[in-house]
């Protein structure tokens, strides 16, 4: 049954085995060399803590008693809490008489990686150390990864300014160096991305990082504004241009030496259009009710969630204006699809009186957030007010009830339902809770695959 030297996941790993019986460690010792792992054995606790303290090492085995006399289980108990202390991370496996079972579930409960009985079945302690090394290779890669990107955000930290922006993905850490990269050049940047995504944050970093971030910062919504006023609001007026109008200048003039930041540009009608096109192309542009041609200097950022693109082939957006435009797009991803961001912009926005429960968290990872960091935000605020504890629970979240999109869940393939069929004897409800699925999902699944639905 044992394939020697061939199970690469324990290659060159270094396997501590701690226990009296120099039978137990000679079998253990010859069963990991044969998979190449290289075994290290020790014959009590202090021996053991020692060679932990001399040498580096992948995962433990203990036993849980010392001394031939004794069975309580304590010293392997003390054992194991000594361990923990010094290496917080180190997987600990435990033999354990099946006598002591107890002891062992309660370790597994403080953080033990798994316990067997003894005698202990070979093939099952190789699956459960491999496995438990492989999760320990996993995880430092990952910590490995988000230290580097620290790091990278520290660096990008140090030469500019990044307006308090959070995130942890890869993908708006790219998205932040391109926006800092692009901020010093004068060239327009269209910012697109759905509603709350954080396109008013990339515009912010852009002036803030700008040339001219010294002059002025004009910010105009044209979502916000009747179609009739956008012209005016944007190239302003001349006393009478029409009933009752003031002299009065407008945003570009306004904004000249610095910034402007044209929010919801999907808004502007075909004749605001045309003017932005004619400033873009030559600086030029008049008052309403005016023939004086004035210049405007200004940094031009444009944000929309608007398909541009699907309005272009509809005739309703501009091609040329289009591509004025987009010399520099910023396509800011779906919270959705950057998972890794939702906790740190949580804690973000808590107040300093309140933490999330380890269920709360895990809640706020599965809901979809069609209204991305915004609607994050709010969630948080709203808890933060009516939660009743200092911990906000998930019940305090007050999510709605949405399911992910189906398109987004995964489809298990063949191997992976028979294995949780398998794995569940069969019993379709456990099988389809561990894939995720529902009961019908799960059925649909498999007659798609063609397995037998009538267990
Ligand atoms: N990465 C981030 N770090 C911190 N706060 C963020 C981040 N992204 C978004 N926010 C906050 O979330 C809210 C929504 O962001 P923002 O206004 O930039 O989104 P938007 O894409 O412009 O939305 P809309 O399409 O509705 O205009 C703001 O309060 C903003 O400060
Ligand atoms: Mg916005």
């Amino acid at each position: 049954m044992l394939k020697p030297a061939s199970d690469l996941r324990l290659h060159h790993r270094r396997v501590l085995v701690i226990d009296d019986s120099p039978a137990v460690c000679a079998a253990l010792e010859v069963l990991f060399s044969l998979h190449g792992a290289e075994v290290l054995s020790a014959a009590c606790p202090s021996e053991g803590l020692a060679v932990l303290q001399e040498q580096p090492v992948d995962l433990v085995i203990q036993d849980m008693n010392f001394r031939r006399e004794a069975t309580s289980g304590e010293e392997g108990v003390a054992l194991f809490h000594e361990i923990r202390r010094v290496h917080p991370d180190l997987p600990i496996v435990l033999m354990t008489a099946w006598t002591h079972l107890e002891t062992a579930v309660e370790l597994v409960k403080a953080g033990a990686a798994d316990y067997l009985a003894k005698p202990w079945d070979d093939a099952r302690l190789l699956t459960t150390v491999s496995n438990l090394l492989d999760l320990r290779q996993a995880r430092a890669q990952a910590a490995a990864l988000r230290r580097e990107r620290h790091e990278a955000r520290a660096a990008l930290e140090r030469r500019f300014n990044l307006c308090g922006a959070v995130y942890e993905s890869e993908a708006m850490h790219t998205l932040v160096s391109v926006a800092t990269q692009v901020a010093h050049a004068d060239v327009p940047v269209l910012i697109t991305g759905p509603n709350g995504s954080g396109k008013e944050v990339l515009a912010d970093i852009i002036q803030a990082n700008s040339a001219v971030r010294a002059g002025p910062y004009v910010k105009v919504n044209l979502g916000a504004l009747p179609g009739d006023l956008i012209e005016a609001e944007l190239f302003g007026t001349e006393a009478g241009a029409f009933t009752g109008a003031r002299a009065r200048i407008g945003r570009f003039e306004a904004a000249s030496g610095g910034t402007l930041f044209l929010d919801e540009l999907g808004n502007l009608s075909a004749a605001g259009q045309a003017k932005l096109l004619r400033v873009l192309q030559t600086g030029q542009f008049e008052r309403l009710g005016s023939n004086a041609t004035r210049r405007a200097e200004v940094r031009l950022v444009a944000a929309t969630n608007a398909d541009l693109r699907g309005a272009i082939r509809a005739g309703t957006f501009r091609e040329d204006l289009y591509y004025r435009l987009n010399v520099i797009e910023l396509e800011v991803p779906p919270l959705a699809a950057r998972a890794e961001d939702v906790l740190p912009l949580a804690r973000h926005f808590l107040d300093e009186r309140h933490s999330l429960s380890p269920a709360a968290e895990a809640a706020l990872g599965r809901y979809p957030w069609p209204g991305n960091v915004r609607e994050l935000r709010n969630v948080i605020r709203r808890a933060c007010l009516l939660a009743e504890s200092a911990e906000i629970g998930e019940a305090a979240l007050n999510l709605p009830a949405l399911e992910r999109e189906p398109a987004e869940a995964p489809q298990p393939d063949r191997a992976a339902v028979e294995s949780a069929l398998a794995r569940n004897e069969g019993n379709i409800s456990r099988a389809a809770r561990e894939l995720g699925l529902s009961r019908q999902a799960l059925y649909r699944r498999m007659e798609k695959l063609g397995l037998k639905t009538d267990t």
